[in-house]
């Protein structure tokens, strides 16, 4: 089985790119499951229930999420009616939407989870214990568990991962928009990148035009952000399992950029 991992979609021109080849980069490289975190899919960040629906539709199982998720009203009821997309699970329990889901992919059960850090980011729940919880109530009703860990910090990330190494098939980091170089599988047999990167166009800073970020730290004062023009780049992490005796054990991590 392989699964491929997609990192934060932004803008429309990321969602665009990605609905033109997602089949053909699914049929090309043997892919039988993909994630994608949408949180940024809206123009102007957030994402609204069209794009969820249109990716959803283009070839991504599940679409994970994180802090942005919230900005457009018309994604609440989507979050709570879809199974096929998830919000960090250690929001408060009344947010919209659920943390996790258990989707069938050619008939193996892959859980797909979503966490926030809370290190340089909003104080939610313990992700850790939130994560053990999930674990706990969905035990045996998943064959492949995936975690996207959206989060600032780099060692939460990583700290994450190495906690729960053996017992979640693929941990990736979303958030930062860049991908990193560090994929690797654990000691205990997970696979792990701390950051998958992002579906966006490259002429930018994090997906947004360079000269508004710039204004922005320069200034000091709010300026509003306009999605960057120009050639996208799809970055993310494919993930290939083997089967033995019921178990799926991870063969293969690698790095995913087109
Ligand atoms: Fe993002
Ligand atoms: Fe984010």
């Amino acid at each position: 089985m392989k699964i491929l991992a997609l990192g934060d979609i932004v803008g429309k021109s990321g969602v665009d790119a990605l609905c033109a080849t997602l089949w053909e980069i699914r049929r090309e490289n043997g892919i039988d499951f993909v994630t994608a975190n949408c949180e940024n899919a809206a123009e102007g960040n957030g994402v609204d229930k069209a794009s969820a629906e249109r990716l959803l539709a283009s070839g991504c199982d599940v679409l994970t999420s994180g802090n942005h998720v919230w900005k457009r009203n018309d994604i609440y009821s989507f979050l709570d009616d879809s199974p096929y997309i998830v919000r960090p699970m250690n929001y408060p329990s009344d947010a919209p939407g659920k943390g996790w889901t258990v989707v069938d992919a050619r008939g193996i059960r892959v859980l797909v989870m979503n966490v926030q850090g809370t290190v340089y980011m909003e104080s939610l729940d313990d992700p850790f214990r939130a994560v053990e919880r999930t674990l706990e109530r969905e035990k045996g009703g998943y064959d492949v568990a995936v975690l996207d860990v959206h989060a600032e910090a780099t060692s939460e990330k990583a700290a994450l991962a190495r906690c729960f190494d053996g017992k979640i098939t693929f941990v990736f980091g979303t958030h930062t928009h860049v991908q990193t170089a560090d994929e690797r599988i654990l000691p205990n047999g997970s696979a792990f990148i701390t950051d998958l990167g992002m579906c966006g166009p490259d002429d930018s800073i994090l997906g947004v035009k360079c000269d508004n970020v710039i204004r922005k730290l320069r200034s000091k004062l709010p300026v509003r952000f306009e999605p960057a023009p120009g050639k996208v780049t799809l970055h993310g992490a494919v993930v290939t399992l083997g089967h033995k005796g019921g178990v799926y054990p991870v063969e293969k991590i690698e790095r995913f950029v087109k």
